[in-house]
């Protein structure tokens, strides 16, 4: 299959598997994974370090400027490593408290401006893949392939609370299906890029998926656009 160079795009709501889908399509191709939202994490983290007030969109913006967010691959499926300002914050980023406070935090127009800029940057010269809410609508809306990653509120709060319970975090279900559902409100209803699908996008509900046929249906629809492209 020729995969040159592409630009592959999955975006989607909390909890549909696109970390996990992203990072193996992108290790199938041999292209860097990008975790967009890890970046909006790693503001929110700082933001909560520094006790600035979340309310206040000017200094949360000063923030963003000066976060230095490096996101480096891993071998095989481990998530990425995300340095910030030279301190590793990887396992810092997935806890509840962040979870909750960094959607209202992406929603900040300046914020989105600060990385988003970064973002493109980064896919200059494609061979990326990049999860997110907004990657084939606003960051990259001319990228080779659009994904639309989705799954029933049920099943994606029982992904959440497999991955808490990894981590020691206690927490039920149907909280986190309340949490869930207010977060796709919020991320979706927002006046700054709110999540929907995109134009020319591919919606792939993962319900009754397993993660590999998810790959292979992504990895099908990337040969397809490669052949397009020649
Ligand atoms: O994918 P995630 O759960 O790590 O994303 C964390 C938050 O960041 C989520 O609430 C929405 C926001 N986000 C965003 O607004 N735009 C992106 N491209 C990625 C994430």
């Amino acid at each position: 299959m020729s995969n040159d160079s592409l630009i592959v795009a999955i975006d989607g709501p909390a909890g549909a598997g696109k970390s996990t889908v992203a990072q193996m399509v992108a290790s199938k191709l041999g292209y860097v994974y990008l975790d967009t939202g890890a970046m909006y994490r790693a503001v929110t983290y700082l933001v909560l370090q520094r006790g600035v007030d979340p309310s206040n969109h000017q200094a949360v913006t000063s923030v963003a400027k000066e976060a230095d967010i490096v996101l480096k691959s891993n071998a095989g499926n481990a998530k990425p490593t995300v340095i910030l300002n030279g301190e590793n914050i990887t396992d810092k980023i997935r806890t509840r408290e962040i979870s909750n406070l960094v959607s209202p935090l992406s929603a900040i127009a300046s914020v989105r401006d600060v990385l988003v800029k970064q973002q493109r940057k980064l896919a200059t010269g494609g061979s990326v893949v990049l999860d997110g809410r907004d990657i084939g609508t606003v960051v990259l809306p001319n990228a080779d392939v659009k994904i639309f990653l989705t799954a029933s509120v049920e099943e994606r709060a029982r992904r959440r609370l497999k991955d808490l319970e990894k981590q020691g975090e206690k927490a039920n279900l149907q909280e986190l299906m309340v949490e869930i559902e207010a977060r796709d409100t919020r991320d979706s209803t927002r006046d700054v890029a709110p999540l929907k699908v995109a134009d020319g996008g591919v919606v792939v509900n993962t319900d009754d998926l397993t993660i590999e046929q998810v790959v292979d249906r992504i990895l099908e629809i990337c040969s397809q656009r490669a052949c397009h492209s020649e």
